[in-house]
Order: structure tokens, then C-alpha cells, then sequence
């Protein structure tokens, strides 16, 4: 299915080019959003169907819709960069289209193909495209499927819609920030062995949003999860995978154990360094290793990245038994060059490897 597979019909509401510039001159994260929306739906029995980009709107859904109930969701999160030359990059959008689909066999849900994924993602930012900020901001893409049935038994359900929205973006972290807080959850855990932890899927953030609201009395900007049996082993922020980067060149990240997202992000960046000659360990690393790692100078730097937060440093840890600073507490040297060097193929100022940015609407 190409781009043309969603008729479009273009809004009779579209903000003016006047309030558009007002609006993505400071977007911020999440707040903004354009002026269409792409929809699909999917009926058991008949497939998907009804594929069309319309004005953004509200949904009607029955209040017995199996989302409401029973968190039949999942998303994803993507961003389109404007180029120097006007042009726009995806950056790896194919990747998004599998990992929404390893998510949705996770949650009983049916497969969105990839063709169709990608002429949703592709057709939305082509009529948007005047939203995508110029400078260092983005067009922030959520796509997502929920489950539309309205009925209150628990079985997987037989509609679902599919849509995707667009939200220019800045930098997710208030102000901008180079190097952020972390608070260690010791106790409220995110996913656990056999769970959902692997999947994008809404119901992960909801169990996260506790300790997330820990972190914020703590004076802290994000969530590192421990693993469910040890509350030991770390896993991941509530938003952002992480990096470790020792004083011997080494750098480490959890492995994939079903429990932490696979971010598009932590792969990317495992590719580059790996391709430069720098090894990277997918090992397990100890939150009582960090402590001591951090005190003794052994490690050097840590990291997040993320499709929202891009790549930001970790400048502080803190826990119920204490806090301790990441390096100078600031950004490194290793982390502001692999933050621009990913910025840089994303944007189409750097050559990155074959095939990881496509041009949009040409
Ligand atoms: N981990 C979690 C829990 C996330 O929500 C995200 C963001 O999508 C990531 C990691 C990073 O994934 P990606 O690099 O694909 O954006
Ligand atoms: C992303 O980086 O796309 C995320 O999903 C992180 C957060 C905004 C949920």
C-alpha cells in the first residue's frame, strides 16, 4: 500500500500560517498538535478498512470500549526533522512498524502492515508538514491502536482503531536541561519476567506513573526501574533506555531480557559505536555497582536516549539510601558527541548507515 492507500481529506479547519508559527516557535513536549490525524480501522472478519487522513478530532467511542476497561492499547513514538535543504527525514520508521507489531501480538491485537503503518506516518507528515519546528526542534509522531468493541468480557476484542497524531516538539526535559536527575525506584516495579515490559503498550506507563510521581517530590526528572525479582539489577528509565561509559573506554547497556523496551535509539547507538571500534557490553550492571562505579571514578559518564529526550546525561542519582553524582554531574564529552553525531544523521547533516533516514514527500 502507498501513501495514497489514505484518502486524504484535508481539513476546512486548519490554523493559519500565522497561528502556526506562533505555536511551534517554543513547543515544548506533547502540548501542540497539528492539524490532521490519519485513521484506520480494523474489524474481525474484514480486516483493516475505512483508511483516511482528516481533520484532527475527537473520538466517539461506547463507553464500554475495551480500552477503557481492560488497557487493550499500544503506541508508538517517532519524529520527522526538517533538513537544511527543506526536505524532511523519518528516521528508521520501519522500525517503529515492527516493534508496534511485536507489541501488538503481545497484546492479542492485530498487526498493522508495515505498508500501512508507514503511509499513515508518511501521508500525516506530508499534509503537516509546515508544523515541523525549524532549528533544533522536531514533529514528535504517535501512532497507536486500542481496542473500540464495546463489550465487557476479557478476550481479545474484535475492533480496533488505528491512528496517528503529530506534536512539534522541542526538548523534552523542561528547560532544555543538559544533564538530568534520576531517582531509583526500590520498590514500585514497571514490568516484570513473563510481562509486558517489552511492548509499548500504554498500560507500562500507567504502572509507571507512581514512581514517576516520586521522582518529582524527590526533585528528580525521570524514573530508573530496577529489575522485579532482585531490585537490583537496572533496567530502565520510565521513558528512556541507558548507557554506561567506563574510564577504559567501555561501554554498557541492559540486555534485552523481555523486561526493558528495545529502543530504536539504544540500537542505533550500539550500531555506531560498535562501527567505530568501541565495545559495547549488553550486560546486566548493578545498582550497587553504579554507586560504586560513580565514587571510585570508574565510570565516566552515563546516558539516556530516547526518541523524546534524544540523548541526555545523567548527571545524579538519587535513592532512599543516599545520592551520588555521575562524573563532573554534567554532560561529557563522550555523551554530547554521540548526541550530536545521532542529531546530525537524523537531521541529514551526517552520514549515518545505509537506509536509516527516508525522505518524506518526494
Ligand atoms: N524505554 C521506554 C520505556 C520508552 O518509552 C522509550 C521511548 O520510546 C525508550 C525506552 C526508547 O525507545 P526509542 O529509542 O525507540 O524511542
Ligand atoms: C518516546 O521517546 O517516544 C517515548 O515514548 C518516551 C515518552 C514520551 C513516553
Amino acid at each position: 500500500m502507498q501513501p495514497q492507500f489514505f484518502e486524504v481529506r484535508p481539513s476546512s479547519n486548519a490554523r493559519s500560517a500565522d497561528e502556526r508559527e506562533g505555536l511551534i516557535k517554543d513547543p515544548g513536549f506533547g502540548k501542540i498538535f497539528t492539524d490532521h490525524m490519519a485513521t484506520a480501522i480494523w474489524t474481525r472478519g474484514r480486516g483493516w478498512h475505512s483508511a483516511h487522513i482528516g481533520a484532527r478530532r475527537s473520538f466517539s467511542i461506547d463507553p464500554a470500549a475495551g480500552v477503557l476497561h481492560y488497557a487493550q492499547e499500544i503506541f508508538e513514538g517517532m519524529k520527522a526533522y526538517r533538513r537544511d535543504d527543506g526536505r524532511i527525514n523519518l528516521f528508521r520508521p520501519e522500525q517503529n512498524a515492527r516493534r508496534f507489531n511485536a507489541s501488538a501480538r503481545r497484546m492479542a491485537m492485530p498487526d498493522v502492515p508495515e505498508d500501512l503503518f508507514l503511509a499513515a506516518v508518511e501521508s500525516l507528515v506530508d499534509i503537516d508538514r509546515e508544523w515541523i519546528p525549524r532549528g533544533d526542534g522536531s514533529l514528535y509522531i504517535r501512532p497507536f491502536m486500542f481496542a473500540s468493541e464495546a463489550f465487557l468480557g476479557v478476550r481479545p476484542a474484535d475492533e480496533f482503531i488505528f491512528c496517528v497524531i503529530a506534536s512539534p516538539a522541542g526538548a523534552y526535559f523542561k528547560s532544555g536541561k543538559r544533564a538530568v536527575t534520576l531517582w531509583v525506584s526500590d520498590h514500585l516495579n514497571r514490568a516484570g519476567p513473563g510481562g509486558t515490559g517489552a511492548a509499548k503498550c500504554g498500560g507500562n506507563y500507567a504502572a509507571s506513573l507512581l514512581a514517576q510521581a516520586e521522582a518529582y517530590e524527590q526533585d528528580c526528572d525521570q524514573v530508573v526501574f530496577l529489575d522485579a525479582v532482585e531490585h537490583r539489577w537496572v533496567d530502565e528509565l520510565g521513558g528512556m533506555n541507558l548507557f554506561f561509559v567506563f574510564d577504559d573506554g567501555r561501554v554498557v547497556t541492559p540486555p534485552l531480557g523481555g523486561t526493558i523496551l528495545p529502543g530504536i535509539t539504544r540500537a542505533s547507538i550500539i550500531e555506531l559505536l560498535r562501527q567505530r571500534g568501541t565495545e559495547v557490553a549488553e550486560e546486566p550492571y548493578a545498582i550497587d555497582q553504579w554507586e560504586d562505579d560513580a565514587r571510585s571514578g570508574k565510570l565516566k559518564e552515563a546516558f539516556a536516549c530516547g526518541t523524546a529526550a534524544v540523548v541526555t546525561a545523567v548527571g545524579r542519582v538519587k535513592s532512599r539510601n543516599g545520592d551520588w553524582a555521575v562524573g563532573q554531574g554534567d554532560e561529557g564529552t563522550f555523551t554530547a558527541a554521540i548526541r550530536s553525531e545521532l542529531l546530525g544523521i537524523q537531521c541529514g547533516l551526517v552520514e549515518g548507515p545505509a537506509g536509516w533516514v527516508r525522505p518524506v514527500g518526494l
